[in-house]
């Protein structure tokens, strides 16, 4: 069988400079045919798996696919870790993403979406991107970890330092310098935690097998957190409101029914996955839709094209608000399943509830921008409103 051969950056270059507007195309040598393919040249050399099926299969199975595949040389447990390890990060996390926790953040989130969306509808227009999808989930994450909302251009340079080098090979320096400066940063509120609020002081306050976490396994948990935590959310706020910005029919739907805003999320979710793909490490010899991948080698698990895969989802091109499977992979699969989707859900909802009512329309003012594969995003968004 030959390999089928793919080039990410080459397949993304239309969709960065806005000349396709969804993920299929790109895909298209791995989706009309074998569901997996070779890129040379890029991390060393790596598979991708862009089929639904072959990529939950691969999910399901983290003692073959190990996410022990460091982006930094600081580790960031629960994602860069296997079972049993994963389990015990993972269950420190939870708590903070419950039904509980997050109600406690609702009206939080509600009143920075307002307050920041209120100038920008007066105004006429923004650059939706810099002005609210950029800076909005990092003033959430600052609410989570209980620190102050100045704080929020901290993480959220830090996110654009993580988008940078996602791309460069292991051990390149430009990994470290990226993390270094947050990891001093986290340092420092990790020493002065402050009493009784937020994610850091919960965590400096945990114990497993009732030995508290050394300061270091803290700051690795905190490290995810603000990386995983902000790009994809950001992403997805933009490229709903990209999507809405296009369709005066559909912003009129959600208007007229507001309760269907959670619909429009996850079809949004699936058609435009912010984070399209996932590194893993093979630990084993295995086969991938007849592809013997070695041991050792780097498999990127493509959610973004498993989400638009031909062969599982009827029209995948189409954005279908009344589409009856929401099975979606945005937020990945198994064990690693996104921890932090309850509250990328609750983000989302809010200031799309909030922009629908605070306006009668609004669309696209300018051409939009879209960063580098894997993300899925939009780093300029010109919108002008009407009220
Ligand atoms: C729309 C927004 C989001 C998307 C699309 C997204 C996507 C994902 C995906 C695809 C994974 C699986 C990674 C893998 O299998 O290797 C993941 C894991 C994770 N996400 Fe999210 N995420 C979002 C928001 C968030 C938020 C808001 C947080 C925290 C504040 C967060 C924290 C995490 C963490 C800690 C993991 C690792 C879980 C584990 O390994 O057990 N994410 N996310």
């Amino acid at each position: 069988m030959t390999t089928v051969t793919w080039d990410p950056v080459a397949a993304w270059a239309r969709i960065v400079d806005g000349r396709e507007d969804w993920v299929g195309p790109a895909y298209e040598p791995m989706l009309s045919g074998r569901p997996i393919a070779r890129t040379e040249g890029v991390l060393g050399g790596f598979w991708s798996i862009a089929g639904f099926e072959q990529l939950c299969q691969a999910a399901d199975d983290p003692g073959t696919f190990s996410n022990v595949v460091p982006l930094f040389s600081t580790r960031r447990p629960p994602l860069e870790s296997d079972p049993p390890e994963h389990t015990q990060y993972r269950k420190l996390l939870n708590p903070h993403f419950s039904a509980r926790a997050l109600a406690s953040v609702e009206s939080r989130i509600r009143r920075y979406a307002q307050e920041m969306l209120h100038p920008l509808v007066m105004r006429g227009s923004a650059d939706f991107a810099a002005e609210l999808s950029h800076p909005l989930p990092a003033r959430v994450l600052c609410t989570l970890l209980g620190i102050d909302d100045r704080h929020w251009r901290t993480i959220k340079d830090f996110a654009r330092a993580v988008d940078r080098v996602g791309n460069t090979p292991p051990g390149d320096p430009s990994r470290s310098q990226a993390a270094g400066p947050m990891l001093e940063f986290l340092r420092g509120l990790v020493a002065a935690p402050v009493s009784g609020v937020g994610m850091i002081e919960g965590l400096c306050g945990a114990r497993v097998d009732d030995r508290p976490l050394a300061p270091d396994q803290v700051l690795s948990l905190l490290l995810l957190v603000v990386s995983a935590g902000h790009n994809t959310t950001t992403s997805a706020l933009g490229n709903l409101v990209f999507r809405l910005a296009q369709d005066p029919g559909l912003q009129q739907r959600l208007r007229e029914d507001p309760g269907r805003v959670p619909d429009a999320i996850e079809e949004c979710l699936r058609i435009d996955a912010p984070q399209q793909a996932m590194r893993r490490r093979v630990t084993t010899p295995t086969s991938v839709a007849g592809q013997v991948i070695g041991q050792g080698e780097l498999v990127w698990l493509c959610f973004g094209a498993a989400n638009v895969d031909p062969s599982h989802w009827d029209a995948p091109g189409t954005f279908d608000l009344d589409r009856a499977d929401r099975r979606h992979l945005a937020f990945g699969r198994g064990i690693h399943r996104c921890v932090g989707a309850p509250l990328a859900r609750l983000e989302l909802r809010i200031v799309i509830e909030e922009l629908l009512a605070s306006t009668t329309g609004f669309s696209l003012a300018g051409p939009v921008r879209r960063p580098d594969w894997p993300r899925m995003g939009v780093s300029s968004l010109p919108v002008v409103f009407e009220r």
